[in-house]
Formats: structure tokens, sequence, C-alpha cells
């Protein structure tokens, strides 16, 4: 069976691809587990310089699976395990990049703003529709996102839910490059190369002094899931859960 999380090392890259299609590539409690793992044990690594997020074709990440929200809202605390990722992207030591095709839905869009680097294809989406679900923006998003957009920006993504194309993502300063959709894996993995290029403990010094203390990162990222907690046992919350798997109905 393929995983829907797959790891695999190449030189000093190591390349955490999600891997679930069928399901627009929309993350579960395991796979928040899988991908964890692979960045505490980059952390750990001296062989690998840089971790490079990418998705399938069309689809980078459709959020949250609204399944495990379901299960959360009907009384199970709201999960750590997501959580523990969230915290492992906001310390990693190891520079992140994403190469970001398609759809990039809540936490595929907020986690992007933890990463150093971020390729788009052309047709790539940007969205986090988390009021929409009677939610809030996560992954200390609510801090970063008006930090890298301005207020202005960041509120018409994160609190309005209006989209981002890649090209709107590069011009607002959250994606690097926009390349053609079949490109976008190559030249992710080209700068994710190029970084783990550079010299280790410069590289290290420089994105430290640059990503400031992780410590308010992941303060925020506790904050924001106090509330989301509370929010997601909420009735209009569970009414928007419902809803999405009744649309097609
Ligand atoms: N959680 C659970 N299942 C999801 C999902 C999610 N976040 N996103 C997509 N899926 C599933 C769909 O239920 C569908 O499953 P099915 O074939 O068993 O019915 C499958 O993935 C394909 O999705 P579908 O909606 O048919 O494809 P689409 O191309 O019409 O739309 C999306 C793709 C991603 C735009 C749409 O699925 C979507 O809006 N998903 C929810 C995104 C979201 O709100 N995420 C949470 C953010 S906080």
């Amino acid at each position: 069976m393929t995983e829907p999380v797959a790891v695999t090392d190449e030189g000093a890259v190591r390349t955490v691809r999600i891997n679930r299609p069928e399901k627009k590539n929309a993350l579960t409690v395991a796979m928040y587990g899988a991908m964890t793992k692979a960045l505490r044990e980059a952390d750990l690594s001296d062989a690998i310089r840089c971790v490079m997020f990418a998705g399938a074709p069309g689809a980078f990440c459709a959020g949250n699976d609204i399944a495990d929200f379901m299960q959360a809202a009907a009384g199970g605390r709201w999960e750590t395990t997501a959580v523990d990722f969230l915290k492992a992207l906001a310390s990693s030591r190891k520079p992140l990049v994403a190469a970001v095709d398609g759809v990039a839905i809540g936490i595929g869009t907020t986690m992007l703003f933890h990463c150093d680097h971020v390729v788009a294809g052309a047709d790539a989406m940007l969205s986090t529709p988390f009021l929409k679900l009677g939610l809030i923006p996560e992954a200390a998003s609510t801090l970063l996102a008006p930090l890298r957009l301005g207020h202005a920006r960041a509120f018409s993504l994160l609190v309005m839910g209006r989209p981002l194309s890649a090209a709107e993502a590069k011009e607002a300063g959250l994606v690097n490059s926009v390349v053609e959709h079949a490109l976008v894996d190559d030249v992710a993995r080209k700068a994710a190369h190029d970084i783990a290029a550079l010299p280790p403990r410069a590289l290290a010094v420089a994105r430290g002094l640059m990503r400031g203390q992780a410590g308010a990162v992941v303060k925020q990222i506790e904050t924001e899931t106090a509330h989301f907690g509370e929010l997601i046992k909420s009735d209009e919350a569970r009414a928007a859960f419902q809803a999405f798997f009744a649309r097609k109905k």
C-alpha cells in the first residue's frame, strides 16, 4: 500500500511528500505523526541539511481531514498530533522548502509561513477557509501572516477566506517563484539542493537570526489551539463539517 506520507532522502535533501491524492492530500492524524517524525529526525541528522515538502499533482494539501475535525467535535480532545507537527515546523532546525502545485488549503497554506523558500505552480490556489468552518486560523498564522503580508492582505486571506492565486501570493511575499505546473517539484528541489550546499554552520546562524525566537511562535500556536479546541465543538463548526460531507448528496 502507498504511504500517505512518503519520506525520501536524496543527498542532503529530505523530501516529505504528502501523498493521498484521492482525498486531495487532506491530512489525517497519522499523517501529521509521520511528518513530525520526518522533521524531528532531520533536526537530529547532520546528513540532512534541508527539508522539502511536496504534494501530488494538483493537490499540495487540502487541509486537515474534515472527518478528523468531526471526531474532535464529537467530544474528543482537540488532536495534539497536529499541534506537535505545527511546533516541529515552527522550531525546525533545518531550512524548509515547499513545492506547491494545485490546492493549498488551511494548513496547506498556513504551513508555508514557516517555509524558507516556496515554489508554486502557476495554477496553485492558496486559501484558508477557517472562518467558514466556524474555526480560526492556526499554525501561528495569526502572528506570521500580518507580519509577512501586512494586516489588510492577511485579514482578507485568513479571516475573509479570500483565496490567493500563485501570482498574488508571490506579489505578497509568501511565494518565491511561480513556474509551470509540471516544473514545480524540479525547481523546488533545485532550490533545496542549493540551500543544502551552503556552509551548514553559517546557514544555521543566518537562518536563526532571520527567524528570530521560535518561542513566540510556539506560544501563538498554543493560544490559537486553545481557541480552536473550543470552537471545533461549536454548533456552527459541526454544521459546517456536516455540510462539507453532504455537499454531493
Ligand atoms: N477532508 C476530508 N476529505 C477531503 C478534504 C478534507 N479537507 N478535502 C477533500 N476531501 C475529499 C473529498 O471529500 C472527496 O472525497 P470523496 O471522493 O470520497 O467524496 C475527495 O477528497 C475529492 O474532493 P472533491 O471535493 O470531490 O474534489 P474537488 O476537486 O471538487 O475539490 C477541494 C477539491 C480541495 C477544493 C475540496 O475538496 C475542498 O474544498 N475540500 C475541503 C477543504 C477544506 O475546507 N479544508 C479544511 C481547511 S481548514
